[in-house]
């Protein structure tokens, strides 16, 4: 059994910070010693690649026709075959360094159709565990310590992918009654997944994100995650911090910042409390 621990940023809304968190969390995680491989499943634009400052080299592999095999190649029916005539170069063909610790596979316009053709898959066990199978088969064996899957902010047969193979959610929330919903409404499907597939998925993470405490009411929604969520909630928030934006538009997280804003600070040291309760929750055990 391989030791490699996984989860997968989700919720079925855009722009409450996944990629931001995935990205984060990868470099807190590298911080503390480990080795990281982070996955991008969340669209062809390729933020989580651009939060790194390697998506423009990588599109222009794309665009050479050299980003083969891709994320999306391992979904196909055909990959076993792929795979076995590239030899131990599969998977290392789809890895990109970062500068900041973390390996990466990034997206590609692949993933595009990627949801209709995996619609096309009549067995639904077969359908959800594409990307298990990829992962116990050809990157486990890697020996990566974490790897973290960035998923759309929409419930479709990738992001199921991504919840069926890692069994472990992140969930970056913003202080809102919308918000709110939107977890329990994530806590609710997590619950019928188990229901229909006997595949226990567990909201080990919930990130409140772009805190700003300068509010009452940003207090209040808080208090009232902590309580609704007493064993997944993160040891510290995030700030709101203009400095993640800013940064993540240069191509880097917070952690590479040399001079961090008192706010980026504080998010630095949230993201390195909710990587270490985060290894604990997933068990340090490997992926059962
Ligand atoms: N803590 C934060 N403070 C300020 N801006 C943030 C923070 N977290 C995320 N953002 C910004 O919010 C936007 C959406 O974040 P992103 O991670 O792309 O969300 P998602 O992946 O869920 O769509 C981005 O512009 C990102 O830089
Ligand atoms: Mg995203």
């Amino acid at each position: 059994m391989s030791d490699t621990l996984r989860a997968a940023a989700f919720l079925d809304k855009g722009g409450t910070g996944k990629t931001t968190t995935v990205a984060h969390l990868g470099v807190a995680l590298s911080e503390l010693e480990h080795q990281v491989l982070l996955l991008d499943l969340a669209g062809k634009q390729g933020d989580l690649a651009k939060h790194f400052g390697v998506w423009c080299e990588y599109r222009e592999r794309i665009d050479t026709d050299e980003a083969w095999p891709n994320i999306s190649t391992v979904f196909d029916d055909a990959w076993g075959t792929i795979a076995e005539k590239l030899g131990d170069d599969a998977v290392a063909d789809l890895v990109v360094a970062t500068d900041e610790g973390p390996d990466l596979i990034p997206a590609h316009p692949g993933l595009d159709t990627l949801d209709s053709e995996l619609g096309n898959i009549d067995d639904a066990r077969e359908r959800y565990s594409r990307l298990e199978h990829f992962l116990d088969e050809y990157v486990d064996p890697l020996g990566y310590d974490v790897v973290l899957v960035d998923l759309p902010g929409m419930t479709n047969n990738v992001s199921y992918n991504g919840l069926w193979a890692a069994r472990h959610v992140i969930t970056p929330v913003e202080m809102g009654p919308f918000e709110a919903e939107q977890a329990d409404a994530l806590r609710r499907d997590l619950g019928k997944i188990a229901d229909n597939f006997a595949v226990d998925i567990d909201l080990a993470l919930v990130l409140p994100n772009k805190v700003d405490t300068r509010t009452n009411l940003a207090e209040e929604y808080l208090a009232a995650f902590q309580s609704e969520y007493p064993d997944a909630i993160a040891p510290d928030y995030v700030p709101y911090s203009q400095d993640i934006r800013n940064a993540a538009q240069r191509g880097m997280t917070a952690f590479a910042l040399e001079e961090p804003s008192t706010t980026a600070q504080s998010a630095r040291e949230a993201y390195l409390g909710a990587a270490e309760t985060l290894l604990a929750r997933l068990g340090g055990g490997g992926h059962v």
